[in-house]
């Protein structure tokens, strides 16, 4: 049950299908109101924000995927979970590059719209924390700086930390990888800076996985070549959302996490030791903390298996001086602590 009211507003042409939402979201706590139309529901988000709309894309005048836009620029701290029985790949990843949290076909269950609005939900409160912190630090001396960074580090953290837990492949990833990548950090004896460096390039490595579609993300089935590389684009996109506040640094490490030492990782421009130190660490750290976990295609390797995969791939795929300086500290590394 939620106990703050969240509001969210719900726009379809279909009475059924808003009846029976309002009634389903209302009686697990949140403040529901509809909108039979584009234009119906731009007027009422004008009236009385709302913190998540559910959208439906076919309707008489404007359709969802005209309003998504529209919602996005006038109401950035409003989530859009798009809600259509239009199961086409490219309007959902349409929808995700236009800024909607989520995408759900019809016919859905009412535990699928639940799941999903709990999950953008976290998403959106991520994004605002975001924004709201680079306003906040844009004018404060120094000192003050480095209090308000430790102090929002840890508020990050959380939220990424519950994103994670409502993701049941992702859960304690993040922190996993912040552990591992500190490890091989202090075995090649890095200075404390760059620690914190890596701190935070691990606890938002993976944050612009926001914006790519959880259907190709959750897929079981091999994905297609595209659908690898929609999924690769996160590293792209996420130092882009988490700019405002990571120095150059650590965006470069978020940037070149997936890049692999020999060059042969996806559309990757720089090779060996161009790649950030950060980001050879940060490879190795999310690779083992990704193969000891189930993913939707496959079940977890034990570490035994995973740490022979990771030296199978050394030279290749990892930095040896890196996967050198792992080895020496995996048999300190506590995997159980979720
Ligand atoms: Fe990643």
């Amino acid at each position: 049950m939620v106990n703050n009211r969240e509001r969210i507003l719900i726009v379809d042409d279909e009475e059924m299908i808003r009846w029976t939402l309002n009634w389903k979201l209302s009686k697990e706590g949140y403040s529901c109101s509809e909108a039979g139309n584009a234009d119906q529901a731009l007027e009422m988000l004008t009236d009385h924000s709302a913190d998540l709309v559910i959208l439906d894309i076919n309707m008489p005048g404007k359709s969802g995927t005209e309003l998504l836009p529209a919602i996005r620029t006038d109401f950035p701290e409003t989530a859009v979970v798009m809600a259509s029985s239009l199961n086409d790949a490219g309007i959902i990843i349409q929808c995700i590059k236009e800024g909607a949290q989520d995408y759900v076909c019809k016919p859905f269950s009412l535990g699928d719209i639940l799941l999903s609005v709990d999950r953008s939900l976290a998403k959106s409160k991520l994004e605002t924390q975001i924004w709201q912190h680079y306003k906040f630090t844009a004018d404060k001396p120094g000192e003050q700086m480095a209090e308000i960074r430790g102090f929002f580090f840890g508020a990050v953290e959380n939220l990424v930390y519950s994103l994670e837990a409502n993701d049941e492949y992702m859960t304690g990833h993040s922190r996993r990888v912040k552990d591992f990548t500190l490890a091989i950090g202090r075995q090649l004896e890095l200075s404390s800076d760059t620690l914190e460096e890596m701190q935070w390039a691990a606890l938002l490595h993976d944050v612009g996985r926001i914006a790519v579609d959880p259907h190709i993300l959750n897929k079981t089935d091999k994905l297609t070549p595209d659908e690898y590389r929609h999924i690769m684009s996160h590293a792209v996109v996420g130092p882009n959302m988490a700019r405002p506040f990571i120095s150059n640094r650590v965006a470069g490490i978020i940037l070149h996490h997936h890049d692999h030492y020999d060059g042969r990782g996806i559309d990757q421009l720089v090779t060996g030791n161009d790649i950030p130190l950060g980001a050879r660490i940060l490879s190795v750290a999310d690779a083992f903390s990704a193969m000891i976990s189930d993913r939707p295609y496959r079940p977890a390797m034990s570490a035994e298996q995973a740490l022979a995969e990771i030296e199978r791939c050394t030279g290749t795929q990892f930095d040896p001086v890196v996967a050198h300086a792992f080895f020496n500290t995996a048999g300190f590394i506590k995997l159980d602590e979720d």
